[in-house]
């Protein structure tokens, strides 16, 4: 697995009123993707944005937007995201009715593709995808709402998707990211790297304090920190 680890601030815990400042202030502050949490009342008990929104922040975005969409049914909405700038897209297997075709769109419009696993979606939806996949994503939380609580059993699934990412990249030769949605702090970064996530988003977490560039380099800063720990204590162990 790589020496990295990518943040990716999630949209939902910022100032709607101000999105192009938020997305800017959160590059500026070291963020590596934007995190874009879509949401349909249906698939989950919220409302957010659409695509509408994803153009409008794509010229404030110099670093890929990572639209998580928790929507059903989700074939629909996926040219419309490839349209307006998105650098990958994920959906939940729940969502689609034939997953290896919704993977096969996202493709299509040469942007990444993502599974995501809610905390109760066993691992073996990836059996027959995992190597046409760009990402895997975890949720550690149940999806719908920012500021909830890391669901600890998410640790030891990590480990386990862990394993099968670095089959599925031995076996293809390219790049898969494994990552964690959810209650991810400074306070639990080490452990979620430790148990193999790659790529962290965080919202709450990361749109906190003063609400400026430098409370968010700060708070990104933490979290990066404790993750390169715990990814190279990872690296000791498997060594
Ligand atoms: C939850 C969303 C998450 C959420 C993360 O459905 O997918 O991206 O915004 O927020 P925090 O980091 O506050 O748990
Ligand atoms: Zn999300």
């Amino acid at each position: 697995m790589n020496n990295t680890i990518r943040i990716a601030p999630s949209l939902l815990s910022a100032d709607f009123a101000r999105l192009g400042e938020e997305v800017r202030a959160v590059i500026a502050a070291g963020a590596d993707l934007i995190h874009f949490d879509v949401m349909d009342n249906h698939y989950v008990p919220n409302l957010t944005v659409g695509p509408l929104v994803c153009q409008a922040i794509k010229p404030h975005a110099t670093v890929p937007i990572d639209v998580h969409l928790m929507v059903k049914p989700v074939d629909a909405l996926i040219p419309m995201f490839a349209q307006a700038g998105a650098g990958l897209i994920s959906f939940h297997p729940e969502a689609s009715e034939h997953v290896d075709r919704t993977i096969q769109l996202i493709k299509s419009f040469g942007v990444k593709a993502g599974l995501v696993l809610n905390p109760a979606t066993p691992l073996y939806v990836l059996d027959h995808v995992i190597e046409q996949l760009d990402l895997v994503l975890l949720m550690s939380v149940n999806p719908g709402f920012g500021g909830q609580s890391f669901i600890e059993s998410t640790l030891p699934k990590l480990e386990k998707a862990r394993r099968l990412v670095d089959t599925a990249m031995k076996n293809t030769g390219r790049e898969i990211w494994l990552e964690v949605d959810g209650g991810v702090k400074r306070d639990n970064a080490r452990r979620v790297a430790e148990a193999g996530a790659d790529t962290m988003v965080a919202g709450s977490a990361v749109f906190t304090g003063a609400r400026n560039t430098a409370a968010y380099a700060e708070a990104i800063a933490g979290i990066r920190e404790e993750a390169l720990a715990g990814q190279r204590s990872l690296a000791l162990e498997t060594a």
